[in-house]
């Protein structure tokens, strides 16, 4: 499943009718060209080419998905928004929210479209908002604009913003219509309703391992597992999200830069979990791209917490938590509920097996990719350092799967269903 990013190029009707055009960029890590000459063939909707009103709007509303798609989440901790506002079958504005503080998707297009909006239709990917926040409220400005229906994917669930902004459109006498393609809005958005519905981030875990299921070799040697199509794809991931984290035991083992290393990429917060606070302050990672949270225990080695500090890094210490079988390790609820506050919506765990079994067996993973190269290491360490279940039918499934390739490489994304793990039934 490819990243896709879209550059509007719009067009007045050609002699095959009215039509809107854009130019797309497919995301593929093993592209080599720079991301600046990936743009490729202008593609254009033609909505009356379709039949039927609603296929119309379907077209449309996906045009509002793609532009908000094409944002990359750097607008977290806000969702990600896209609109369109069409006349006559024929684009007369486009709009992407783009960062926090600036203006939303439907003021763009509003902007865009100016006096072509009065009797026009808007399609936007999230109930527009009806609240003084940082930028006034679109929904009056829509009023103001004339436009005469709105079309919305999916109301916005945030408690903290007064709602009601699908009422506001309606009391007004807009129509307005709601739930088209709701699915994939949801999935754009899933970051921005974790924030909503459990107030901490979204959690990714992404590993890579051989065929026989091995991050590292029995020596801890981790570097590489994957070939580069799949280290670029990372590279992505690492742009797409807030912050990166691993544990220590990575960090003394492979010394990571844990940077995304891609033209123009925003550099994510690296977050490491360190309760004895081994982390060298010679580390790879201190090389000032992004902010460094150390996360560890109470009570840690003031001199050392102190050379950390002078490199840079942030030290903070959060409650231990005593685990079934195990020793006691850093509270993961405790550190996400800290990057939570900190406006992190997308944290990417790298792993090592500690880590990623923590998070695991804390039920607190809400994505997982998995790398498989074609290589066979014949034993060593395995991706989850837990206890498992007992019978493979207890075993947790993962839903919505898709698989990519990168070269040799195959890469297994799916959202783990907790309702199925049977560990949590186990005696
Ligand atoms: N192929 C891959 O995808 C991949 C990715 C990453 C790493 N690796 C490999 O994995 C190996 C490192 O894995 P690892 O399991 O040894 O280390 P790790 O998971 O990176 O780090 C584990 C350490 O993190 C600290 N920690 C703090 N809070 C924790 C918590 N709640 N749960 C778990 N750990 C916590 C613990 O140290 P304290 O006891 O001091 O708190 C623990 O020893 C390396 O060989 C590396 O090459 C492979
Ligand atoms: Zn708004």
């Amino acid at each position: 499943m490819p990243d896709v990013a879209v550059r509007p190029a719009i067009d007045g009707p050609d002699r095959h009718g009215p039509r809107a055009c854009f130019r797309k960029m497919v995301i593929r890590p093993d592209d080599p060209r720079p991301r600046s000459e990936r743009f490729g063939v202008l593609s254009c909707v033609r909505p009356e080419a379709r039949e039927g009103p609603d296929v119309d709007d379907e077209a449309w509303m996906r045009l509002a998905l793609t532009l908000a798609e094409s944002t990359r989440a750097k607008t977290h901790p806000n969702p990600r928004v896209g609109a369109v506002i069409v006349k006559d079958g024929r684009v007369v504005g486009l709009g992407a929210h783009l960062a926090p503080g600036e203006a939303h998707a439907e003021a763009h297009a509003l902007h865009m479209a100016g006096e072509a909006a009065r009797g026009a239709t808007m399609y936007v990917t999230l109930e527009p908002c009806n609240h003084h926040g940082r930028t006034p409220p679109c929904t009056e400005a829509i009023i103001r604009s004339g436009i005469r229906r709105v079309v919305v994917a999916m109301e916005d669930p945030n408690p903290d913003v007064e709602g009601g902004g699908i009422e506001r459109l309606r009391e007004a006498g807009l129509s307005v219509d709601v739930g088209l393609l709701r699915a994939e809005a949801e999935r754009l958005n899933a970051p921005y309703l974790t924030a909503v519905a459990a107030r901490r981030p979204f959690v990714w875990l992404k590993l890579a391992m051989t065929l026989d299921g091995r991050i590292a070799t029995r020596s801890g040697d981790g570097r590489w597992v994957t070939n580069e199509a799949s280290r670029r794809r990372v590279h992505e991931l690492r742009d797409l999200s807030d912050a990166v984290l691993v544990g220590s035991g990575t960090v003394l083992a492979d010394d990571p830069k844990l940077t995304a290393r891609l033209p123009g990429a925003r550099q994510p917060i690296k977050v490491i979990l360190d309760g004895r606070l081994r982390t060298p302050a010679s580390a790879r990672l201190f090389d000032g791209a992004a902010p460094v949270l150390i996360f560890t225990a109470p009570g840690a080695d003031e001199a050392h917490k102190a050379r950390l500090i002078s490199r840079g890094a942030e030290v903070i210490e959060v409650p231990l938590e005593a685990q079934a079988k195990t020793e006691a390790r850093l509270s993961v609820r405790a550190v996400l509920e800290h990057l939570f506050r900190r406006d992190i919506r997308l944290l990417l765990v790298e792993g090592g097996a500690k880590v990623a079994g923590a998070f695991w067996s804390a039920e607190l993973i809400d994505r997982v990719t998995v790398f498989i190269a074609p290589k066979i290491a014949g034993g060593g360490l395995s991706p989850l350092d837990g206890t498992g279940v007992l019978k493979m039918a207890e075993a947790v499934s993962l839903v919505d799967v898709a698989v990519e390739r990168f070269d040799g490489d195959l890469a297994v994304t799916g959202r783990p269903d907790w309702a199925t793990n049977g560990e949590r039934r186990a005696p």
